[in-house]
């Protein structure tokens, strides 16, 4: 099966074709084409994305993503036989564009399509490189806007036993990046800050927010807080690239051992068989080495799964998988039934 997947929830315009074949033990799914317009360049400079400047970039880069999309893998309209467009959660200027694309296509096409949810697709992204998950798994999903750990007990059905109070784990990073001057968006940046962080000069410590409770919610806002006062106190040292490595360092760590804790702690009261790690953080090396070892410390059977990091940050590979993944228990295929929605749950 050839399956279209657009992806407008953010900030960047996502097309992707793959081609999922069904095998003994899962299914073979194989990018033939994942293109990212990225508006990196357009919300740098207001330190994060701005809605309906998202929306007229998506309006403008969409037909030449699905040109390029075509074109890359060497298919033509005829040879799709499903298209999947992110329809929530989101910015709803910019899933509009993703959803009414979708609409106009599969009306003028005449094919089925499917409105996918953008977190189930940043948890089922784990699957794209033909793995099988043992249920039940404990997705911990870390992006831009959301920060939760999912108890999967099959696809398809999902209870979030934890979630953010406030910020969420990328968005602190973002955050943090803008208080520190150093752009958008922040976790690449401050992990490669973090990385060349030689020296321990300044013994920065912060909070670890909530690592002590026992639920698995999370609250970054506190976290960002202390650093907008270390560096109202640190006014000189602010100005010193030691002083920002350490402090890059020393909030990614706090971050990672509470995401960490929390996590591996789900693991082991929910007996989970499989961890998934996804979304757009989980492009983070100290997070994915982090969970790895502890998994493998603390609960050695549980197998590890995570997306390769080009298919961590959105990308439309995941919305076209998770179409194929849901299609078979979804029976609204139809284009008039497909509805953008900026608050959809994971259900
Ligand atoms: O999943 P995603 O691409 O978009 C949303 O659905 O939000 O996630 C984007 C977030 C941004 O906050 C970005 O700073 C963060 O993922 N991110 C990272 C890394 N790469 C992207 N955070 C930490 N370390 C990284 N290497
Ligand atoms: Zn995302």
């Amino acid at each position: 099966m050839i399956i279209l997947g657009i992806e407008t929830s953010c900030d960047d315009t996502g097309i992707a074709i793959i081609k999922a074949t069904p095998k003994k033990t899962g299914v073979d799914f194989n990018i033939l084409s994942n293109i990212v317009s990225s508006q990196i360049k357009i919300h740098k400079k207001y330190g994060g994305v701005v809605p309906n400047l998202a929306a007229r970039e998506h309006l403008k880069n969409i037909k030449p993503c699905l040109k390029k999309a075509l074109k890359e893998s060497k298919k033509q309209p005829k040879d799709i036989d499903l298209i999947g467009a992110t329809r929530g959660p989101g910015l709803i200027p910019a899933l509009l564009i993703g959803t009414n694309f979708a609409k106009a296509l599969a009306y003028k096409w005449n094919k089925k399509i499917i409105g996918i949810n953008h977190i189930e697709a940043h948890i089922l992204a784990a699957l794209i490189e033909g793995k099988k998950i043992r249920f039940p798994a404990i997705a911990l999903v870390v992006s831009g806007g959301h920060t939760q750990i999912v108890l999967m007990k099959k696809i398809g059905d999902y209870k979030i036993i934890g979630e953010t109070r406030d910020d969420a784990a990328g968005e602190c990073f973002d955050k943090i990046a803008k208080l520190l001057n150093l752009g958008y968006p922040g976790g690449p940046i401050i992990s490669k800050k973090a990385e060349e962080a030689k020296t321990n000069k300044y013994k920065i410590q912060l909070p670890r927010p909530m690592i002590k409770h026992k639920n698995y919610d999370f609250s970054f806002s506190g976290l960002k807080t202390a650093v907008l006062y270390l560096t109202q106190k640190n006014k000189e040292n602010i100005k010193k690239e030691n002083f920002i490595k350490e402090l890059s360092k020393e909030a990614q760590e706090a971050m990672v051992d509470v995401l960490t804790q929390k996590t591996i702690k789900a693991v082991k009261e929910y007996k989970a068989k499989t961890l998934i790690l996804s979304g757009g953080v989980a492009a983070n090396k100290r997070l994915r080495e982090s969970l790895k070892n502890k998994l493998e410390k603390e609960s050695s059977k549980t197998k590890f799964f995570v997306p390769p990091i080009s298919l961590c940050t959105d990308n439309a590979a995941m919305i076209a998988a998770t179409a194929y993944l849901k299609y078979k228990s979804n029976k609204n295929t139809s284009w008039k039934k497909i509805q953008a929605d900026a608050n959809l749950k994971l259900s």
